[in-house]
């Protein structure tokens, strides 16, 4: 069965939008909430944890209306029952799309339940101290190596759930550049490392040199008897894995159904679950899958990610903003936009449309942001006051984890401010200077959680992945492939040989900037 292959374009719900969008478009959220105290709460939804307010969006009933009604006409609801029905949704590749398969703990798949106890036993093990290293000391560190879906999920995870954190150490290599290895290594004591060479197809070029160089390290005060007490593997290529020197049983499995950026809730996140542990780690799978479960069964007016990828088309298409800004406020979430950066970007930087036709419309957001308060005082200014018009999400946690209620009553308050600031601008305010006026009327959602707990993030995750399945679907493209990182890595096997020899490429710059090296 192939995914539903509308034109958006043609559908009546966008005409109607085109139309709306002109009638609408200078119209003033100000204005919005003064003709109507019911806004805030027609525009939010509470689901679980969750207090999502997207009121502050240059929307009326009837541009909402017309979104659900986009929706409808690019046949959603057919493409969900599809992806979760394990259908080959990614065509291009050829493959079903089943990462929500790996957190349905009702209808588990055998092998996935086989992989969660595999990960459950071995890290027990190594964080109670049972798995020694080969001078018999306890392992005390763990080492993700890996780059791409199989370092930003289970880096940013094991970042976020920090406080959940147990003992052990953990760092990731994921760079091909020496650097990050070589002060890694730094840090590292051979007898009680744990190396986890995470590759979905154990040949990308950058994971499989670290791992490498990191073997050959180890191998200065250790045996090749010894790499089995330190270093296993998360893969789908067997063989390749075998070949590198890897014992079977040490040697956690991957699927071609689960795609790389969907990754972190199979044995990728392994250095996740021996951070914080299995039962943590079930919880981040449990709190995904109760997203599922909302994304799949609510009606779209509801329903917490159709909502914020129909926003998003919204600002895209029609108001033509390019990019969208990610606003976490709270310190465990630095690294969830660059995770989200490969996970949308990768997923929704297509051209292409579902008939092999180039689109002539626009498709994948630039996303980018930063941790509030950190940003208000680095790239707000153009938030607030820049020519872009830049929708925002806020993510923010009633409670705090560490209790400090000075800390998280400012943190609050900042969170709080900025959307209201953003909203109101300096309207009603006189000030003499037009540098000083703030137009505000500008789109933000507030994404409120009640508190960061594995259970928490690992819905928010989900809730992200299923924003940008639904955007890719309005957007008629194909979210589950990644054609377009093939070529550089193609051509960097060829200047690497230029680098490496005297062969020169075709393009006299390229052959300038070789020379020079
Ligand atoms: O280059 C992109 C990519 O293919 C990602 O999609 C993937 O997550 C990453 O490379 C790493 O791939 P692998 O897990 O096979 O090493």
């Amino acid at each position: 069965m192939s995914l539903p292959s509308v034109n958006p374009i043609k559908t009546n719900a966008w005409k109607k939008l085109q139309q709306h969008f002109q009638e609408t478009k200078n119209v003033k959220m100000q204005d919005l909430f003064a003709e109507d105290e019911t806004r805030a709460d027609r525009f939010a939804i509470s689901w679980n944890d969750f207090y999502v307010d997207f009121s502050k969006n240059r929307i009326t009933s009837e541009t909402f209306s017309l979104l659900l009604q986009l929706a409808e006409d690019v046949n959603l609801k057919e493409a969900i029952q599809q992806q979760f029905s394990g259908a080959n949704i990614n065509e291009t590749e050829n493959r079903a799309v089943l990462h929500t398969a790996l957190r349905d703990f009702k209808n588990m798949k055998p092998e996935v339940a086989n992989a969660l106890q595999q990960m459950k036993q071995f890290s027990e093990a190594v964080i109670q101290g049972d798995w020694k290293g080969y001078t018999g000391k306890p392992i005390t560190t763990i080492v993700n190596i890996g780059i791409g879906g199989s370092d930003l999920g289970p880096d940013m995870v094991t970042e976020a759930l920090t406080y959940y954190k147990n003992q052990l150490q953990t760092y990731f290599i994921s760079n091909v550049d020496g650097d990050h290895v070589m002060e890694t290594l730094k840090k590292l004591n051979p007898e009680t490392t744990l190396f986890i060479i995470v590759s979905k197809t154990f040949t990308t070029q950058e994971t499989l040199t670290n791992a490498t160089t990191v073997r050959s390290w180890f191998l200065k005060t250790a045996s090749e008897s010894d790499v089995a007490k330190h270093f296993v593997a998360v893969s789908t290529n067997l063989e390749a894995v075998k070949e590198f020197g890897i014992a079977s049983e040490n040697i956690f499995p991957m699927w071609d159904w689960v795609g790389g950026r969907f990754s972190l809730w199979s044995a990728v996140g392994l250095s996740i679950c021996c951070s914080v542990g299995y039962t943590n780690f079930e919880d981040l799978l449990k709190g995904a899958n109760e997203m599922d479960g909302h994304f799949s069964e609510t009606p779209f007016q509801e329903n917490i990610p159709v909502v914020l990828a129909l926003l998003s088309v919204w600002y895209a298409n029609f108001y033509k903003a390019e990019s969208e800004a990610v606003l976490p406020y709270t310190q465990y979430l630095t690294k969830l936009v660059p995770y989200l950066q490969q996970a949308i970007m990768e997923s929704n930087g297509k051209s292409i449309d579902r008939n092999d036709a180039p689109v002539d419309y626009e498709t994948g957001t630039i996303i980018w942001g930063g941790t509030g308060t950190n940003s208000q005082h680095a790239f707000f200014q153009l938030l607030h006051q820049g020519t872009k018009l830049i929708p925002s999400d806020f993510i923010g946690f009633a409670e705090s984890l560490h209790g400090n209620k000075e800390h998280h009553d400012k943190l609050l308050a900042n969170f709080i401010a900025q959307t209201e600031a953003l909203l109101q601008g300096t309207e009603g305010v006189t000030t003499p200077n037009n540098y000083k006026k703030f137009e505000g009327n500008k789109p933000t959602n507030t994404i409120l959680i009640q508190k960061l707990t594995p259970k928490s993030i690992g819905s928010l995750i989900a809730l992200y992945e299923h924003k940008l399945f639904v955007q890719g679907i309005v957007w008629n493209i194909y979210s589950y492939d990644q054609w377009g990182v093939e070529l550089g890595k193609n051509i960097a096997k060829h200047t690497l040989k230029a680098i490496q020899s005297s062969e020169r490429m075709k393009n006299s710059s390229t052959n300038n900037l070789l020379s020079k090296i």
